[in-house]
């Protein structure tokens, strides 16, 4: 459906969960995060009832996304689930892959059709300090694993600090172009401050053409990452929650201080 800026909106992003296996620099803040409220989590029947609305208003492409969305308990179901809604012709995951070893097939047989897996350095001590305590040989047998299970295409999502010249940077798109995999740089955003900026290789980031709103783990429809703007299910139903999201999607964003990332599903 568009908005008022002639967006066709047809895309969805949910977080599942605002949990993560790992801690990354720029993801989390340093202090730590307070988690949700299992109450305040969306059920699944929440979830596809949101799709379904969705769907109504001409969502047609989906992402699950997190913090990782493959901690959250039955998270196959949920794929399954979410690709047997009539409408639905995208779906795909954003994962940090550290789980992927072990989920990638049974994803695939879900209905999951590709997966972006964030991997901004091949370093394991970069990426143990980038991640406070990831390890690097995981996300490779995760990326081995969605390979084998036929989780096309397979996109990399590499932060970069300044730009993708940096020696992680060129050293990830070495290993990408060895490995079949289409890398996408993704200059570290500050959301407080609106620092944003376009994704090297992706869509994001260019307001005009925006396509996206956002569910958080706990029912907030969102219609840009860099504003305030939310409209929750739970508290205004799911119709009028997304048909106010819709209908007050910012011409272009500004800063967001009321939420990060990980909760956000980036
Ligand atoms: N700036 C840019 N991208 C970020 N992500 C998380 N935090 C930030 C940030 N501060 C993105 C990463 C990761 C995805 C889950 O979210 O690209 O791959
Ligand atoms: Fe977890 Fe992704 Fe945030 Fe890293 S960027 S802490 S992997 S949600």
């Amino acid at each position: 459906m568009l908005d008022n800026y002639k967006r066709n909106i047809n895309y969805l992003r949910i977080s599942v969960t605002d949990r993560c296996n790992l801690r990354c620099t720029y993801c989390m803040p340093e202090e730590g995060i307070e988690l949700l409220n299992h109450k305040d989590v969306l059920t699944f029947d929440e979830i596809v009832e949101v799709v379904k609305t969705g769907v109504e208003y001409g969502i047609d492409k989906v992402r699950i996304t997190g913090g990782e969305p493959l901690v959250r308990k039955g998270i196959i179901d949920l794929i399954s689930i979410i690709w047997n809604l009539e409408g639905v012709k995208d779906l795909s995951m954003t994962t940090n892959g550290i789980l992927l070893e072990k989920f990638a097939n049974d994803l695939k047989k879900a209905g999951l059709q590709r997966v972006n897996i964030s991997l901004d350095t091949l370093n394991p001590q970069k990426f143990k300090k980038v991640t406070r305590g990831g390890d690097v040989e995981q996300v490779f047998k995760g990326i081995e694993a969605a390979k084998k299970a036929g989780l096309y295409p397979i996109k990399i999502n590499c932060v970069v600090w300044k730009s993708s010249d940096e020696e992680d940077a060129q050293e990830v798109a070495k290993y990408c172009k060895e490995n079949d995999l289409q890398v996408r740089f993704i200059h570290q955003m500050n959301l407080k401050t609106g620092e944003f900026s376009v994704v090297e290789g992706g869509d994001g980031g260019n307001c005009s053409t925006c396509n996206r709103l956002r569910l958080t783990a706990n029912g907030n429809i969102k219609p840009c990452l860099f504003s305030d703007l939310m409209y929750n299910v739970r508290e205004l139903g799911v119709e009028e929650a997304f048909k106010q999201a819709l209908g007050n999607k910012p011409k272009a964003g500004t800063c967001n201080m009321s939420g990060d990332f990980y909760n956000i599903g980036g």
